[in-house]
């Protein structure tokens, strides 16, 4: 599990870091998390942290700083232009991704807005292994369309794929010939596919989609938010790179792409991110749009000070002992609860464990938002403040008929270095229990529904008393507890 072995094989994730700065939580009884959920409209965005134990929601921006992360942004050189902030990053960049220019920007989204707004056009098509929510809409919102390539395995939860992630490469070739060259700017791939459950792809597969760009000159940009995880995924799964190190897999990915944008929320366990390329003509066509959106050059809307936590966080993503925690605790949840019988994507991917909230709440309707029901029944029963990733997350039609997404995941990210064992115990004894109490989670409807990115504000109610009869059993079973 992680390079230490237990005696006798009783394997547990081992933290190799020790923990020097704590936050005190608060676990609110039942009654007030009951509440809390009514007023936050269902939707586990709208909590507020006095009101969450557990917050399970996202890795971004939440992994744990390390002690050199926090002595860099001491010595930030803050300064509008020039700042030598911006240099120590920009040779990070070239140490760890090999990548010689660099584009600083907000976050991923922001480098989302900058490449589309400069390469997709209406008409165009992006196919990638997976959509991620932002991605998809800054291609819409250019008029672009955007089809995704999985292998039909990557959409069966229960699986023992190592690569989920991969792109399905005869359906690559046969939408560039249906959709014609010119129509597509560029072919991008996901490190770590969010959206079904972080997982990885494989090296072999990146090299065949490099090929396919090369036959038809096509770009191909990775999304390296997930990076640091996928290579470690790489480096325990695919044979052939066993014994390469994380900075060579991570060169060996980057290598591959013509341009890879990324989180440095996710990646580099700070703020920002950054789009980087060894083409300056694509650096060119792209430059413009910093000063214009992000700010100058140097600092892209970054504070100087997060700027030196990316650079110090870019270099520990090359090492395997920080990048397995989290995977490792993800490992240990996901096996854990399986056990137990809940019904768990599998392999254990990165960035959370995600429940199958299609099995788990099987009487539930998917327009009724299944993941976003046991998302919000799992805070009232825990304090845990999960993430739906399925219909809610996607849109409507045209029409305003809901587009039923192709898996309903409750994801439980574990973000870096953040949680302890016992906390993570703790998830699986309510998690189990709700399992139990599955029959009482009822379904939600929208009362609010924000066009774009619904989501994330959208306000819903139940379509019964369910939340009310869910804390009555709580009590029956827990007496006092909270
Ligand atoms: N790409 C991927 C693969 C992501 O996971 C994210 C963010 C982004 C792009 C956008 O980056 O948030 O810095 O603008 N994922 C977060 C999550 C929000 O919770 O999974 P951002």
């Amino acid at each position: 599990m992680s390079k230490v072995k237990f005696y006798k094989g009783n394997d547990i994730p081992l933290e190799l870091h020790k923990v020097r700065v704590v936050q005190k939580l608060n676990l609110v009884p039942i009654e007030r998390r009951l509440e809390a959920m009514k007023e936050a409209g269902f939707n586990t965005f709208r909590l507020s942290t006095k009101d969450v134990f557990l917050d399970m929601l996202t890795d971004s921006g939440t992994n744990a700083m390390s002690d050199n992360q926090l002595a860099a942004m001491m010595r930030a050189d803050d300064a509008y232009a020039g700042s030598q902030s911006f240099e120590r990053l920009q040779k990070a960049v070239l140490d760890v991704l090999g990548k010689k220019y660099l584009l600083p920007v907000h976050q991923g989204r922001a480098a989302e807005n900058v490449i589309c707004r400069t390469f997709v056009k209406p008409g165009h098509v992006v196919p990638m292994n997976y959509h991620f929510t932002t991605t998809l809409a800054h291609i819409q919102e250019c008029g672009g369309r955007v089809v995704e390539l999985l292998y039909d395995h990557a959409l069966e939860l229960k699986s023992d794929h190592p690569f989920k992630g991969n792109m399905n490469l005869e359906k690559l070739e046969q939408t560039i010939q249906e959709v014609g060259v010119e129509n597509i700017p560029f072919i991008r791939m996901e490190a770590s596919t969010n959206l079904i459950g972080g997982q990885p792809f494989s090296l072999a597969n990146l090299m065949d989609v490099r090929r396919i760009a090369d036959k038809y000159n096509i770009m191909l940009v990775l999304d390296a938010s997930l990076l640091g995880e996928n290579a470690y995924l790489i480096q325990q799964r695919e044979e052939k790179w066993k014994e390469n190190s994380m900075a060579e897999i991570l060169k060996m990915m980057t290598g591959l792409a013509d341009l890879v944008y990324f989180s440095a929320r996710k990646l580099s366990s700070s703020r920002g991110g950054g789009i980087c390329t060894n083409q300056h003509a694509l650096y060119e066509e792209m430059e413009d749009k910093i000063p214009l959106f992000e700010g100058f050059l140097t600092y892209g809307g970054i504070s100087v000070r997060e700027i030196e936590a990316m650079t110090v966080g870019l270099y520990e993503t090359l090492d395997e002992t920080m990048i397995c925690q989290s995977p490792n605790y993800i490992k240990y949840l996901v096996e854990e609860l399986e056990k137990r019988g809940v019904p768990m994507v599998t392999p254990p991917g990165v960035l959370g464990a995600h429940i199958n909230a299609m099995k788990f709440c099987e009487h539930i309707p998917q327009d009724q938002y299944p993941a976003g029901a046991l998302a919000a029944a799992l805070y009232i029963c825990s304090g845990v403040r999960a993430m739906e990733r399925g219909t809610m997350s996607s849109v409507r039609d045209e029409n305003g008929k809901e587009i039923l997404a192709d898996v309903e995941l409750l994801r439980m990210a574990v973000p870096r270095r953040v949680f302890t064992l016992s906390q993570i115990n703790y998830v699986i004894d309510r998690v189990v229990w709700l399992y139990e109490n599955r029959h009482l989670i009822g379904g939600l409807k929208f009362v609010y529904e924000p066009k774009v990115l619904r989501f994330f504000m959208g306000g819903l109610e139940p379509t019964s008393n369910w939340a009310h009869r869910l804390m009555e059993k709580f009590r029956e079973d827990f007496g006092d507890s909270l």
